[in-house]
C-alpha cells in the first residue's frame, strides 16, 4: 500500500506545544477511515504525519486536504518524497478565519479539528450542506470555519458587542472580496418586545450558495431562537471560566444556579441535544480543570446522547496554559 507523509502546518506546533503529533494522528484516524497505520514520523529532523492508503481518489484527497493541520502531502518512494498536490477544498478564502484577532478567540486550527471530528461522528447521511450550530459563537470562528468547509452556519452569542463585531467583519470582508452576497441585521421581537438581534448572510461560495444566521441571546434559549430548525452538528468551544469579564467567561445565569462553565453546560447541553437531528453530533471543547471528563459525559448521557469514547477519541486532551487543559468530547444523538 502506498505510504504518505503529511507535513503539518508549522503553526500547529505553536497551538498544541508538544502535542500536535498526537492530536493530528487522532484526527486522521477518525476522519479518514480509508487510511491505516497513522503515526508520527521524523525525517531529517522534520515531523510528519505518516499513513498508508490504497491510493487517493478525489474524495480521499479532499479528506486529507481538509485535515486541520494539512500543509503539504508527499508519497514516499524509497528514500525520496514525491509531492502530491492537495486539492483546494475550501468554499471561501481562509483569511475569513485568520484575519480576526481578538482576546478569547478559539484557535482556528483547533476549531477546524473540532468541526472535522464532530462531522465524522454524524451518522445521518448528508443531503446537502451540513447545518452547523455554534451556540456560543463569540466572533464566529466556528461559523466561518463551517462556511469554509462548505456548510451552512448558525450561531448564538450572549455578548452583543462580539455579535456586532462579527456582523461588521462579515459585511466588510464580503464586500472587499467582491463576493456576491446579501446581509442584513434585524431586531428580534417576542410579544412585541425587542429581545435582541439577528444577522443573516447569504453567500455565493465556490461550492454554491451558503447561509449564515446568528442571534444575540443566551445559549440556554437557543432552541427558542431557532424554533423548529434542527442541526446536523453542534460545535462549541465552551467558556474556560478563568478570566472574569473576558470573552472566555460565562455570560448570564438562570435563577440562583452557579455561573461556572460546568453549571452552564449542565443547563445548555440538554437544549443543544434537543436541537440536533437524529444521527447528529454535538462536539464540545472545554477546560477539564473546571469539569472532569466523567462529569461532562454524564451530562451528555443524561441529555440522551451517546458519547464517543475509546481509541482516538481519548487522545485530544492538551495543555493551553497553566489554567487551561483543553479536551474535546463528541456525542451522537441516536
Ligand atoms: C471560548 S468563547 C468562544 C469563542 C469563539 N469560538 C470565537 O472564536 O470567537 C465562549 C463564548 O461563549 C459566550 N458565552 C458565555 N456564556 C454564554 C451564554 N450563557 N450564552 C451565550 N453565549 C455565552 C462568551 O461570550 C464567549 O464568546
Amino acid at each position: 500500500m502506498p505510504e504518505y507523509l503529511l507535513l503539518r502546518s508549522p503553526s500547529a506546533n505553536r497551538v498544541y506545544a508538544g502535542e500536535a503529533a498526537t492530536l493530528s494522528v487522532a484526527e486522521l484516524e477518525l476522519t479518514a477511515p480509508f487510511t491505516a497505520g497513522a503515526s508520527d514520523q521524523e525525517l531529517a529532523g522534520v515531523g510528519y504525519l505518516a499513513f498508508s492508503a490504497p491510493g487517493l481518489d478525489d474524495a480521499a484527497s479532499a479528506t486529507i486536504a481538509s485535515q486541520s493541520t494539512a500543509f503539504a502531502l508527499f508519497e514516499r518512494s524509497g528514500d525520496l518524497l514525491r509531492p502530491v498536490a492537495l486539492p483546494a477544498v475550501d468554499a471561501l478564502d481562509d483569511d475569513l478565519v485568520t484575519i480576526p484577532k481578538y482576546q478569547g478567540k478559539t484557535n482556528e486550527q483547533f476549531t477546524r479539528l473540532l468541526l472535522n471530528v464532530t462531522l465524522a461522528a454524524v451518522t445521518r447521511e448528508a443531503t446537502g450542506p451540513r447545518q452547523v450550530l455554534d451556540p456560543m459563537a463569540g466572533r464566529g470562528t466556528t461559523l466561518s470555519t463551517a462556511l469554509l468547509a462548505g456548510h451552512d452556519a448558525f450561531g448564538v452569542e450572549a455578548d452583543t458587542k462580539a455579535f456586532e463585531q462579527m456582523a461588521a467583519f462579515y459585511s466588510t470582508w464580503l464586500r472587499r472580496k467582491r463576493i456576491k452576497h446579501k446581509t442584513r441585521t434585524t431586531p428580534v421581537r417576542r410579544d412585541g418586545k425587542s429581545i435582541g438581534k439577528r444577522f443573516d448572510a447569504t453567500i455565493t461560495t465556490a461550492l454554491g450558495e451558503r447561509q449564515l444566521t446568528s442571534f444575540t441571546g443566551d445559549t440556554r434559549a437557543a432552541a427558542d431562537l431557532f424554533g423548529k430548525k434542527k442541526f446536523d452538528a453542534v460545535v462549541v468551544d465552551a467558556p474556560y471560566g478563568v478570566v472574569h469579564g473576558s470573552h472566555t467567561d460565562v455570560v448570564g445565569h438562570s435563577g440562583r444556579r452557579d455561573r461556572t462553565p460546568a453549571g452552564l453546560l449542565k443547563e445548555a447541553v440538554p437544549v443543544w441535544a434537543g436541537q440536533l437531528v437524529h444521527g447528529g453530533a454535538l462536539g464540545l471543547s472545554w477546560n477539564t480543570l473546571g469539569m472532569p471528563r466523567e462529569d461532562l459525559a454524564s451530562v451528555m448521557e443524561a441529555a440522551g446522547l451517546v458519547v464517543n469514547e475509546g481509541g482516538a477519541w481519548d487522545r485530544f486532551a492538551h495543555r493551553v496554559d497553566s489554567s487551561i487543559r483543553r479536551d474535546l468530547m463528541v456525542a451522537t444523538k441516536p
